[in-house]
């Protein structure tokens, strides 16, 4: 069938194309239907469906007979260790962990907060929380305590499952300092901590509070899986919006599993013998979808690395994991691809391995840029596909449908919207715009399956952040257009949220910490355009008259206190101080005409500035620092 017909019965019969994907699923009891509106704007699917996570990523296919194939791969350039799990095994670990959360009181519905690095056990965790329909949180470990803490509050976890450190270029990074802090620092105390201890930091545990992973395992019952009804949740993750406090992204355990299944076929075309690799990290959404469970329940082998694409050792780390596993397809962001580009242009590194196994690379989490995908192109010679998505919908909205039909590819475009996804291009006043004209990107209501049905406890927030811009649809945040062949492109944000290394951050977050600085009367942070991570966050700092430091130093204070509040993933390393603020007549900084002088871009003053030597002075002050870069 054509990506043109399975796309039109998407539209056409929802519920006949849903309750086909649903299939390929191992249910406790199978939908009688697969949408239920009763609760709209709360849409849910399957809702009378009963079925467990885990089962249907581990279980099933130990009961198919596939117990001895590998279901994770571990490779940690950073340590030196590899290892290989079997679906068998897997089923050992999760049941065990699964049994200790039990013991510790842990049951449906309670949520669990796992903080780990790259390391297999992390998806154990997830899966045990699964398991026992306990609802994780992954928190990525390049957040700093107070994120934690602040997430804690949020989910008022029972438990919290932690590595002792993690590892990064720079040295070890102890997790359980951080750990302990945000609990410190928290309103919400979980009851118990879960530490897996590393061999290169044993951490220090807290008697009454902290259990040891594996010593803990030890005359534990292994958990059955739990049964779910099909709109319980599964999990909870995190990602920013505008202001500090971030949103709860909380996923329905049934529409997950069934949608994340078709799209491994459908999407990445990728059979059950072939292995997967997404080099991301489980703390992004792009690490819970297509690390731990998308291939999972496919039965692919998946693989954890714990490396960077370059510097571990070098810029063919990704190319070795390729050819000694065998990986039929490599996910990743762009961001990876122009780090490895940098250092090795020519692809030397490239030459050196067989790269035969490779079929297809997917990119997401940022735009790709046409010049890294026609780097990525010429030197391993495989269709490049760039594909759009987000933390909120779990899975691909536009993609090349490459195992429907292989679309023509056109550079800056991720192709076309996926099945189950309405897309359209909206005016300010909700109407749609022809192809070719900029707009809002919007999907119609309902979203298909696996998308998210709200923010964890913050129903009203869900319906303010993204239903009310557009009476009937889910705004994604998102602008662009599509062309005449219904290509879209997705061009920027039309809110302040920036993109830093594939990573979403909030200019509101940084705002709010740099704020705080005593010397900080006030502040603005744009995310520059960075030839490596995409976007970089650059601050401007007005100061109270009078301080006695200098600005040198305020500025130096000034990053220290991003990095020890939100954490070294906010790559926050740039600020310069300036006399003033440009802003609307209502008080809301210019954001977007700060970041155009940034970059180097022509704009349009805003009528509602009346001094324009404002903009001057910025344009000066960025200038000192060196910006634009080109
Ligand atoms: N725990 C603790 N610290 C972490 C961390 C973790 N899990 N992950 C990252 N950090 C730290 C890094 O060490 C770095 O700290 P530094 O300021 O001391 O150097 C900081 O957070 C920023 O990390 P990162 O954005 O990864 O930058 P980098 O310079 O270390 O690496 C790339 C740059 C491009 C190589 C890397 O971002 C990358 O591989 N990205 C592509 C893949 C990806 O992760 N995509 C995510 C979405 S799909
Ligand atoms: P996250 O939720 O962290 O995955 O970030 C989602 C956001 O990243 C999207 O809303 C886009 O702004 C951006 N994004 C993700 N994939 C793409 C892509 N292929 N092209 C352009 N932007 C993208």
């Amino acid at each position: 069938m054509s990506y043109k017909s399975v796309f039109e019965n998407s539209m056409s019969d929802p519920e006949a194309f849903w309750m086909d994907a649903a299939k390929h699923v191992d249910w406790v009891k199978p939908p009688s239907k697969a949408l239920s509106s009763e609760k709209a704007p709360f849409y849910e699917w399957f809702q009378d469906s009963e079925v467990n996570t885990c089962h249907n990523a581990v279980d099933r296919h130990v009961q198919e007979g596939k117990g001895d194939k590998t279901a994770i791969i571990y490779d940690s350039p950073i340590t030196g260790k590899k290892s290989k799990t079997s679906f068998f095994e897997l089923q050992e670990q999760t049941a065990l962990l699964g049994g200790l959360l039990q013991s510790q009181g842990v049951v449906k519905g309670d949520r669990v907060i796992i903080y780990m690095p790259m390391i297999p056990e992390s998806l154990v965790a997830m899966l045990a929380c699964a398991r026992i329909g306990a609802i994780h949180c992954v928190v990525f470990g390049g957040f700093a305590a107070n994120e934690l803490a602040t997430r804690i509050n949020d989910c008022t976890p029972k438990v919290i499952i932690a590595g002792s450190c993690g590892i990064e270029p720079s040295g070890i990074i102890a997790y359980k300092p951080l750990l302990d802090l945000a609990i410190e620092i928290a309103t919400h105390k979980p009851e118990k901590c879960i530490i897996f201890q590393r061999e290169q930091l044993q951490a220090e545990l807290i008697e009454e509070r902290d259990l040891d992973w594996v010593s803990s395992l030890q005359g534990i019952k292994p958990a059955e899986c739990v049964t779910l009804n099909g709109s319980d949740p599964v999990y909870i993750l995190y990602t920013s919006g505008t202001t500090g406090q971030p949103k709860g992204v909380l996923r329905p355990t049934a529409g997950h599993i069934v949608a994340l299944a078709w799209t491994m076929k459908n999407v990445y075309d990728v059979e059950p013998e072939d292995v997967f690799w997404a080099a991301s990290d489980v703390g992004w959404i792009v690490g819970h979808s297509y690390i731990c469970y998308g291939p999972l329940f496919n039965g692919n082998t998946t693989v954890v690395f714990e490396g960077k694409p370059i510097g571990t050792p070098d810029p063919g780390t990704f190319w070795r994991v390729i050819e000694e596993y065998n990986i039929k397809v490599l996910f990743t962001a762009p961001t990876a691809f122009r780090a490895i580009k940098r250092v090795d242009p020519t692809g030397e590194f490239i030459k050196k391995y067989d790269l035969s196994c490779l079929k297809t690379l997917f990119l997401a989490g940022e735009r790709a840029d046409p010049d890294t995908i026609k780097w990525a192109q010429n030197h391993l010679n495989i269709p490049v596909i760039d594909h759009w998505w987000q933390t909120e919908t779990g899975f691909a909205i536009a993609s090349n449908p490459w195992g429907i039909e292989k679309l023509p590819i056109k550079l800056g475009s991720p192709t076309v919207q996926m099945p189950g996804y309405d897309v359209q291009i909206l005016d300010e006043a909700g109407s749609m715009l022809p192809d070719g004209t900029m707009g809002a990107i919007a999907i119609k209501l309902p979203l298909p399956p696996g998308t998210l049905t709200t923010i964890w406890n913050a129903d009203d927030r869900y319906k303010s952040s993204y239903l009310e811009a557009f009476d009937g649809y889910y705004e994604t945040g998102d602008a662009g257009y599509k062309d005449e062949d219904g290509y879209l492109y997705i061009m920027s944000r039309t809110d302040d949220v920036m993109n830093v290394a594939g990573h979403r951050l909030s200019s509101g977050q940084m705002e709010e910490v740099l704020a705080s600085h005593p010397d900080v009367a006030e502040c603005a942070v744009i995310g520059a355009a960075d030839a490596l991570k995409g976007q970089l966050p650059v601050g401007l700092l007005c100061l109270n008259s009078g301080t006695k430091k200098s600005e040198l130093d305020i500025i130096d204070e000034c990053i220290k206190l991003v990095r020890s509040q939100i954490g070294p993933v906010a790559a926050f390393k740039t600020a310069v101080v300036v006399n003033s603020l440009p802003k609307t007549r209502s008080g809301k900084i210019l954001r977007g005409v700060i970041a155009k002088i940034a970059d180097g871009e022509d704009f349009k003053a805003p009528a509602t500035i009346d001094d324009l030597t404002v903009l001057d002075d910025i344009a000066l002050a960025l200038k000192k620092i060196g910006y634009p870069k080109v």
